[in-house]
Order: C-alpha cells, then sequence, then structure tokens
C-alpha cells in the first residue's frame, strides 16, 4: 500500500520506518520541501515530496502535523482517501473554539475540513517514544491494542490492518463521535493495555473520566 505521510517529523518518522518495514511505499512531506528531508527519507528507505504529492501519492495518508496546522492539509487529493489522523489537542498551541465548547471530537474537526474523505481517528493514543519499541508481531502474547474511531467501516478496516502489519492490535470506539474516548486527558490515553483492558476501559470512560496532565509518563515510569 503507498502510505503519503503530512509531515517528516517525530511520528512521522516512526510510523514512516514501522509501515517501509511492513513493506508498504511511503512518501514524507513538510513545509520546507523535499530537498529539506531528503537524508532522512534515505534513511527510512522512502520518497520525500510537497505535502501535495505526498497527498496525491497516497492510498493512505497518514497526517502527522499539528491539529492548528490543518490547513496545510490539500483537500482534493484526499477526497474518498482514508486519512489517518493521530493529531491531539494542545490549547496552548492556538486555541480551537468548537474543541475547547467540546462541540467537536479532534477527529471531527479534521473530518469536517476535508470533506469526502474517510478520517480514522488512530495513533493518537502512544507516546512517539514507544512506537518502535511496542511493536510485536501478531502472534505475541502481550501485544498491545490501540483505540480507533471512524464513521467508515471500510476505512476502520484498512488502519486496523495497518496497524496489525505495523505491530499492533485495535479496538474500534466507534464512530468519529466517539473519538473523546481516548483524547488527551482520557484513562486509556497513552497507556499501554492489551486489548481487554483496552475494550473495558473504553467502556468504562465517562465524559467525566479525566486523569491529570502526564498522568501516562508516570504510568511509564512506574511500570515500564
Ligand atoms: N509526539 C508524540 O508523542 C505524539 C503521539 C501521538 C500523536 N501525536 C500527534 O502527531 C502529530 C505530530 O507530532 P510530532 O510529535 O511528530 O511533531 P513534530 O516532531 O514536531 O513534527 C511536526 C512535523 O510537521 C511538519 N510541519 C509543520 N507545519 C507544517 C506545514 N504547514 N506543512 C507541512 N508540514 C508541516 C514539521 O516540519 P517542518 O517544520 O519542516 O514543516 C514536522 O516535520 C501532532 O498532531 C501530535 O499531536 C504526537
Amino acid at each position: 500500500m503507498r502510505i503519503g505521510i503530512i509531515g517528516a517529523g517525530r511520528m512521522a518518522q516512526s510510523v514512516g520506518w514501522l509501515a517501509t518495514q511492513a513493506g508498504h511505499e511511503v512518501m514524507l512531506s513538510n513545509s520546507r520541501g523535499p530537498a529539506s528531508i531528503r537524508d532522512l527519507s534515505q534513511r527510512i528507505r522512502c520518497t520525500a515530496g510537497t505535502v501535495y504529492e505526498a497527498a496525491e501519492f497516497g492510498e493512505v495518508i497518514f497526517v502527522a502535523i499539528y491539529l492548528q496546522d490543518y490547513h496545510a492539509v490539500p483537500k482534493a487529493p484526499l477526497v474518498e482517501k482514508t486519512v489517518i489522523n493521530p493529531q491531539n489537542y494542545f490549547p496552548h498551541l492556538g486555541r480551537i473554539a468548537e474543541l475547547d465548547r467540546g462541540e467537536l471530537t479532534t477527529a471531527e474537526f479534521l473530518a469536517r475540513y476535508l470533506p469526502g474523505s474517510r478520517t480514522v481517528k488512530a495513533l493518537n493514543s502512544i507516546l512517539v517514544e514507544d512506537l518502535i519499541p511496542d511493536a510485536r508481531p501478531a502472534s505475541a502474547a502481550n501485544r498491545r491494542a490501540l483505540p480507533i474511531a471512524g464513521d467508515d467501516m471500510e476505512a476502520k478496516s484498512t488502519v486496523s490492518c495497518f496497524l496489525d502489519q505495523i505491530g499492533y492490535d485495535t479496538v474500534d470506539a466507534g464512530t468519529l463521535s466517539e473519538g473523546w474516548r481516548f483524547e488527551r486527558c482520557r484513562p486509556v490515553y497513552c497507556r499501554p493495555l492489551g486489548k481487554r483492558e483496552l475494550q473495558e476501559m473504553l467502556l468504562a470512560t465517562t465524559p467525566d473520566s479525566m486523569v491529570p496532565e502526564g498522568h501516562w509518563y508516570a504510568y511509564r515510569a512506574l511500570h515500564g
């Protein structure tokens, strides 16, 4: 499968590397142009392009830039495509009124900007530094599961299959509007959990279930 990545930072590099290891073709992109990431792409064994080229190249698009930079994502090439939204909302980088008011989930916010795309929330609930070390083959007993959410079943199936290929089980948390269940400061956010534990915790998460900022680092320090 061809994976177009918008962004070339930490998430883009880790997911890009896991994807090429799994046999996918990857194109990275950034705001400064392909020449600025040529060496990096060679190390990951992928190609570099402009943001528009990456959006056109990918059958699946991984949007690995900050949510506040959403306007850099080109709309036309993404119509009908599966778009993976790993973006978390950090208000200090710029406030988004609909998110502050709780009217939209982060995934709904991106999906609304990309009419006709098949947006799936995924890969937001894992720290970038855990992405490569926690990846395991499907047969592993202690495989980590990641939550996903989306309105398009086919796109969710594509993403679930992709996550399986790069080392993770998935738990479907429901539609894009249910994506809040694993956004920042929710109990499962960035917690290394197996499939059953993740399913149970997602079901038990209510709108009032919040954990303190950074609890995921404390959990990591305690449990390794
Ligand atoms: N870090 C984590 O642990 C983690 C975990 C889960 C999800 N996420 C989410 O993943 C996303 C990326 O995070 P990250 O940690 O990978 O950030 P990062 O390392 O800072 O990378 C951001 C990338 O975006 C590119 N970029 C910025 N503005 C752009 C634009 N207008 N057009 C194209 N590219 C642009 C930057 O390259 P240039 O500046 O060269 O353009 C850079 O390559 C965020 O939404 C974050 O919430 C992060």
